[in-house]
Order: structure tokens, then sequence, then C-alpha cells
């Protein structure tokens, strides 16, 4: 097993190890992560260095399930799991025989709509517009597929949420005055969560995995969470490190798994040179929200 260690320049230290991740899980204390964010593998054929996305589906979801398991064990009371799952339009059902999996082991807080990809107009007859990227599919059954899930998985399904830390300002402003609750200018964004990928120019300096969630995604899991609750956060599934890197923005700790070396190095790398050079959180916020 290989280990990654590095203090965050925020605060929190920023743990990566190269292993299975249910190996990991087991060496654990009970109740001792307080938020998981995680992708795992979603079975649908993606091409990983080593790992291997093509299994008998039934196989697949015991070892899921198995996972959860551990997770729940791990997970603290008042913790929150972030599952972020999709499907592709030939086989729609994986985040729902997911789910249906770690029924019996969590309550089912929220559903969170991750929106890769929108188009808008101001109102009717008016013109639209697009943001974000998205994947094109061609041929006359299928839509573009612009969005996956993160189930907000809990204990209890009575955790108490940070709404406010994710919340947009109010667009008519005078629900301020008329709303008791509304006193100060920010209401909850709701579970549709706009979070466009970078554009980038090459996929394979800049985006080195098949597989990756923006930045701002773990981030605003742990915000909702809220922050001054985190001691511990761990993703199951590190991937290069995007949970890690949110973590390290946050000046909260981390912990993470992934079985591949040349993924864990590259994580381990990610992680390097975002401590030695840290923008503020803000500023990095805005990085992973321009428009394309
Ligand atoms: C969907 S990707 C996660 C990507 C990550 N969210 C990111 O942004 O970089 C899933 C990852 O799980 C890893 N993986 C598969 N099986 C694993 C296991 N048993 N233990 C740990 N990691 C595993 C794969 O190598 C892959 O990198």
């Amino acid at each position: 097993m290989t280990v990654f260690s590095i203090d965050g320049p925020f605060g929190g230290t920023i743990t990566l190890l190269q292993e299975d991740c249910l190996a990991g899980l087991r060496r654990l204390a009970a109740g001792s992560v307080d938020v998981v964010v995680t992708s795992p593998p979603y079975n649908l054929g993606v091409r990983y260095a080593t790992y291997v996305d093509d299994r008998p589906r039934e196989e697949y979801l015991g070892w899921l399930e198995e996972v959860g398991r551990e997770i729940r064990r791990v997970l603290a009371e008042e913790g929150s799991f972030f599952l972020n799952a999709g499907g592709k339009p030939t086989d729609p059902w994986v985040p729902f025989d997911i789910l249906a999996r770690l029924r019996p082991h969590f309550r089912l807080q929220n559903v969170i709509h991750w929106i890769k990809a929108i188009s808008l107009s101001r109102g009717h007859g008016l013109e639209e517009f697009s943001l974000g990227h998205y994947k094109p599919i061609g041929g006359q059954r299928f839509l573009h597929d612009c969005h996956e899930y993160v189930f907000h998985l809990t204990k209890t399904g009575r955790v108490k949420l940070d709404r406010l830390a994710v919340g947009v300002p109010y667009q008519d402003k005078s629900n301020l005055g008329r709303w008791k609750q509304a006193t100060r200018d920010k209401r909850c964004r709701g579970n549709t969560w706009f979070i466009p990928y970078d554009t980038i120019q090459s996929r394979e300096k800049e985006r080195p995995h098949p597989a990756t969630f923006p930045v701002r995604l773990p981030e605003m899991c742990l915000r909702l969470h809220g922050l001054e609750r985190v001691r511990l956060v761990l993703d199951p599934f590190m991937g290069i490190g995007t949970t890690a890197l949110a973590c390290l923005r946050l000046g909260v700790s981390c912990l993470g798994f992934e079985i591949d070396p040349h993924y864990f190095e590259m994580a381990a790398d990610r992680i390097r040179r975002a401590a030695a050079h840290h923008p503020p959180v803000q500023e990095a916020i805005w990085t992973c929200m321009k428009p394309s």
C-alpha cells in the first residue's frame, strides 16, 4: 500500500492511500467519518487504467452494497453520504439499481440533480441560450444526456444542513420584506445544481481520467453539510483526487482510496501542486463556474 499525506495550507490533512477501498474502509473506526463524497464506477464499460468496468450486474451491485454497508459503519450518526451516480441512454437504470441496494442501509434525505448543460430563455418567445458541455448523442432514440444524480444519504433522514452556505441571492428582492425567513439576501438553491465542466483544450493533459467530477461538486456537498461540522471527509473512489482538492481548498481533512497506481500518483501530484499554489477558495469557485 502506498501512502501520500500532506498538511493543507488552510488547515486539515489530506491523506491518500493506494489500495482497495473495501480493505481500507474495514480498517476505519466506526463513526469516524463526517462526510463521504464519492463517485463509484458505474459499470458502464468505461475504460479505466486498471479497473474493469464491465462486471455482471448482480456481482457489481452486490459489491457496491458491501461498500455501502462499510460506509454506513464508518459514518457518524449525523454524517452525510453524497453519492454521485449516472447511467447512459442504453442503460439508464444503474443509479436506481444502486439506490435500491442502499435502501436497507440509508435514508434518502435529498436527491440532487447535477446539471452539466442546460438551455434557458428569460421568458416565452425570448431568445434561448445554452450553457455547459455535453457529449452529443446521435440517432433518433435518445436525448443528449446532460445530468447525473447526487444522492444525499444519511442514517436518520434528519441531518441538519447549512442550506444557505450554497444559497443564491433572491431574484425578486421584494421577497426580502415579504418572507419572515428571508432575513438576508440569500435563499436555498434547491436541488438542481448547474455545475459545468471547465472548457478544456486537451483531454489527455487537462482531464487525464475518463470519469471525473468538477471540484465544485464536492465543494458544494461539503458546504451544504456544514463545514464547521466536518472533521473528516472520505472518498473511497478517489480517482485523480477531486474530492481531496475540494477539501484542501476548504481547509478540512480528507482520506481517499484509489486502487489504480497511475490515478493515485496523479491525485498526489495534483494535491501537491495545489498545496504549493493555493488560490483563495472564492477564486477557485469562479474558475470552475466560468461559462463556456
Ligand atoms: C468514477 S471514478 C472517480 C473519479 C473521481 N471522482 C475524480 O473526480 O477523480 C472511480 C474510480 O474508482 C477507482 N476504483 C475502482 N475500484 C476501486 C476499489 N475497489 N477501491 C478503490 N478505488 C477503486 C477507479 O480506478 C476510478 O478511478
